[in-house]
C-alpha cells in the first residue's frame, strides 16, 4: 500500500458460476496484470448479480468461488485492493444520489437493457438502473481508467455522462473516468467453434474435476479428415491448444498439423496434460483457500476496509455538494 503507483483502475465482475478458459485468457489474466504498475482496485459484483438472480444460496456460493478464483489465480489482496461490493454499501447510497441527476431516457437508451427484454427478461428496477449502480462502483473510487470489453462501452460513456452532469450541476466533485478498451482481445473458441461463453455450454472449465475437465476437452469438434491428410489450423483445438505453447512449441504443432498423420485424440490427451499442468499450482491455492473460509473472510474484511478509505471520503464529498450534508 505504500508505494505510489501510476493510475487508480477499477473493475468489477458477476459472480456467474464455474470459470473457464474463456474469462481467464479474455479478462482475468489482463486484470491481475494492472497491480503491478497501477493502484488496482477490483470487487465481485454481487449487487450487479442480484438483477438476475433470485436463488440466495446460489449467488453466496458463486461469489464465494468468485473470490478464491481471483485469489487462487494471482490477485494479490496487498498490492491491490480487493472486496465483496456490497461490502462497501456506500455504493447503494451513491447510486441514490445520482439517480436524481439521470434521466430516464438515458436509461431506455442502454443497449444492454434492451437486450434483456428482447430475450423475453422481464425487467426489474435493478437491472433498469443497472448502469447507474455501476456508475456509483466507478465514481465512488475516484477512477482513472475501467478496463472493460466492448460489451460495456455504453456503460462507461453513461457513467462519464452523469458524472460530468453531476459536476455541472453541483459543482466538481466527481472525477471523470477513462474507459480502457482492449481492441485485440484473443477471442477464445469454445469446445464447439463458436466464442468460449457459459451461454452456449461450450466452456472448459478451470477449477473443475480432472475428469470434467478432460471429458470437455474429449468433446472439442474435430473435422473427419483422413489421418494422412494435413490438418485445418483455424480450428478450436489448434487455437485453444496454441494459447499455453511459446513460439517455439506453437511452431513443432503448426508442422504436425502441415505434415499428416496426426490424431487429433493424440492431440487432445497433450492437450489436457498441459492445461493440467498449467493450472496446477493455481488448483491447489484454490483448494487451500476454500478449505480455510475463515481466511478468505479475513482477505476481504481487509480489502472492504482499505476501498472504504477511499469511499468514504468521496461519499462525503458527494453529500456536501448536493446538500445533503449541511
Ligand atoms: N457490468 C460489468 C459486467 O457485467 C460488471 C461491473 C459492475 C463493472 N460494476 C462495474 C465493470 C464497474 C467495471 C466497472 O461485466
Amino acid at each position: 500500500m505504500s508505494k505510489k503507483k501510476n493510475l487508480r483502475v477499477l473493475s468489477g465482475i458477476q459472480p456467474s458460476g464455474s470459470l473457464h478458459l474463456g474469462n481467464y485468457f479474455g479478462m482475468m489474466s489482463r486484470m491481475i496484470k494492472y497491480q503491478e504498475e497501477n493502484d488496482l482496485f477490483c470487487f465481485i459484483a454481487n449487487y450487479h448479480a442480484l438483477t438476475t438472480t433470485s436463488e440466495a444460496n446460489k449467488l453466496s456460493i458463486n461469489t464465494f468461488n468468485a473470490v478464491c478464483d481471483f485469489l487462487a489465480l494471482g490477485l494479490d489482496p496487498e498490492k491491490s485492493t480487493f472486496w465483496v461490493q456490497s461490502d462497501v454499501p456506500e455504493v447503494t447510497e451513491l447510486t441514490w444520489l445520482l439517480s436524481s441527476q439521470v434521466n430516464i431516457g438515458l436509461m431506455d437508451r442502454g443497449t444492454s437493457y434492451k437486450d434483456k427484454i428482447n430475450q423475453g427478461i422481464k425487467p426489474n428496477m435493478g437491472l433498469y438502473s443497472y448502469p447507474i449502480l455501476m456508475a456509483a462502483d466507478i465514481l465512488l473510487y475516484d477512477t482513472q481508467i475501467v478496463p472493460v470489453g466492448k460489451d460495456q462501452k455504453q456503460h462507461l460513456e453513461m457513467t462519464r455522462d452523469i458524472a460530468n452532469r453531476f459536476n455541472n450541476v453541483f459543482g466538481d466533485t466527481f472525477v471523470i473516468p477513462n474507459p480502457d478498451i482492449e481492441v485485440n482481445v484473443q477471442l477464445i473458441p469454445g469446445i464447439d467453434g463458436k466464442k468460449m461463453s457459459k451461454s452456449y455450454n461450450n466452456t472448459i472449465p478451470i477449477f473443475d474435476t480432472e475428469k470434467n475437465i478432460r471429458k470437455k476437452i474429449m468433446r472439442i469438434i474435430t473435422d473427419t479428415s483422413d489421418i494422412d491428410e494435413p490438418k485445418d489450423k483455424d480450428t478450436s483445438l489448434y487455437q485453444l491448444y496454441s494459447l499455453f505453447l511459446n513460439s517455439e512449441e506453437k511452431k513443432i504443432l503448426s508442422d504436425r498439423y502441415d505434415a499428416g498423420g496426426l490424431r487429433y485424440g493424440d492431440i487432445k490427451l497433450e492437450f489436457y496434460d498441459r492445461i493440467m499442468d498449467y493450472f496446477q499450482p493455481f488448483r491447489e491455492k484454490r483448494k487451500k483457500l476454500v478449505n480455510n473460509p475463515k481466511n478468505v473472510n479475513d482477505i476481504l474484511q481487509y480489502g472492504a476496509k482499505k476501498a472504504k478509505l477511499i469511499a468514504n471520503e468521496v461519499i462525503d464529498r458527494v453529500r456536501t455538494s448536493c446538500g445533503i450534508i449541511i
